[in-house]
């Protein structure tokens, strides 16, 4: 028998997401959980990927992508932000965004560096600042009584800071980098070697008239940071696993040395479609629509709880809504979020799973067809009317 390894990861076991989707599968509930849209993706993307099946596309991409996709990912961010970022050095295409921020982390965070965090945060960033042998400076980014305060993660950073992770729009939270923050965030950092993580998978799902930020719009943070994008949130095709990384040459480099051991390339055939569809009018008129279809779908949530005692902030971004349940319940919202699933059929992510608790919460995934939303109201306003007193 072979005897149990030292774990390199020892605190580390079942995710809350695989947990909870299990949970509702057993129980079939609703499952409002795990981060990925019950929509079907544009159907001229689908149409895309089968003809480059047939087209005959089966071999390795190559490994910073195919040169069309990061074309596409370069132009596609000039035109929103301006930015200037070559297609060749500086735009790499990988295995979902989580691929390259781990690739990125491995490559850049040196034992004993120090990496500057909001909580709660999404729950790839820890593990892999542990596995590359760096420190995790934990920042909240909610105050005790529940407000948000993202300013938090700048005053947190100083001359020993090898990274800072931004996340805009925020999982689980729902909030968007406010206007300024960026610049305050240059600022402070201008003195110190601090690099800039900015994951941004969410980012044209902002809502209520927000701007979309990005570093790549931002002259000194682009020219020290990384950003990050996933094809899979924007088209709803979680599965493909293709997002891109953009960076300066220098740290572009150091990402590819990573990334060409780990997956080398990825997904050729999907990689075509995308770069045959996402120019093509459906593409530009899904990727223009998107913002207005998920705050449409955040609105059916809330209105559908307004008179109940469930109490929110709207999400500024992203398809995560969170709701404060301190009218229901004292405490423990990991043992809530369990019980409903099996009582009330609705399966949802405790805010506890990512960070200290501060007040009893749940995020709930909104990007689901309304109908799965109409039912997700009924369960949430009958869990509300079962714990009124
Ligand atoms: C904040 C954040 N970053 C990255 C990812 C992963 O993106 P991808 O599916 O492209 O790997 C997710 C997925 O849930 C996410 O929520």
């Amino acid at each position: 028998m072979v005897r149990r390894p030292k774990s390199k990861l020892p605190n580390l076991g079942t995710t809350i997401f695989t947990e909870m989707t299990a949970l509702a599968t057993r129980h079939s509930a609703l499952n409002l959980a795990q981060g990925f849209p019950d929509l079907p993706p544009p159907e001229g993307l689908v149409d895309a990927a089968v003809k480059a099946l047939h087209d005959g596309i089966h071999q390795y991409a190559p490994m910073a992508g195919r040169m069309g996709l990061r074309e596409w990912v370069c132009h596609h961010h000039s035109q929103q932000f301006g930015s200037n970022y070559c297609p060749e050095t500086e735009c790499t295409i990988g295995a979902g965004a989580s691929s390259l921020i781990f690739g990125a982390i491995q490559a850049l965070v040196h034992p004993g560096d120090e990496v500057v965090v909001q909580t709660p945060a999404y729950d790839l960033y820890a593990p892999a600042i542990q596995l590359a042998g760096g420190r995790c400076l934990e920042v909240p980014l909610l105050h005790e009584e529940g407000s948000w305060d993202p300013h938090a993660l700048i005053q947190a950073c100083h001359a020993g800071t090898r990274m800072v992770i931004l996340n805009t729009p925020h999982n689980p939270t729902g909030t968007v980098c406010p206007p300024g923050f960026l610049d305050a965030l240059a600022d402070h950092i201008e003195p110190f070697d601090t690099l800039v993580l900015s994951d941004e998978v969410y980012g044209p799902i902002v809502h209520d008239g927000r701007a979309q930020v990005s570093i790549a719009g931002h002259e000194r943070l682009s020219a020290r940071g990384i950003a990050f994008g996933s094809f899979g949130k924007l088209l709803q095709a979680t599965g493909w696993k293709i997002g891109w990384a953009l960076g300066p040459a220098e740290l572009t480099q150091e990402l590819r040395k990573v990334h060409q051991y780990d997956v080398f390339s990825t997904g050729a055939p999907l990689q075509a479609a995308l770069e045959a569809f996402l120019p093509t009018t459906e593409g530009l008129h899904h990727l223009s629509g998107l913002a207005a279809m998920y705050q449409e779908k955040r609105d059916r949530l809330l209105a559908g709880l307004e008179g109940t005692i469930w109490t929110w902030t709207p999400a500024e971004g992203g398809f995560f809504q969170v709701l404060d349940a301190r009218q229901l319940i004292d405490g423990d919202d990991g043992h809530w979020a369990r019980e409903w699933t099996r009582t009330h059929g609705i399966a949802t992510i405790p805010l506890s799973a990512f960070h200290r608790p501060t007040t009893p919460q749940l995020r709930i995934c909104f990007a689901k067809e309304n109908a799965t939303l109409d039912a997700a109201i009924v369960s949430l306003r009958r869990i509300a009317a079962d714990h009124a007193h």
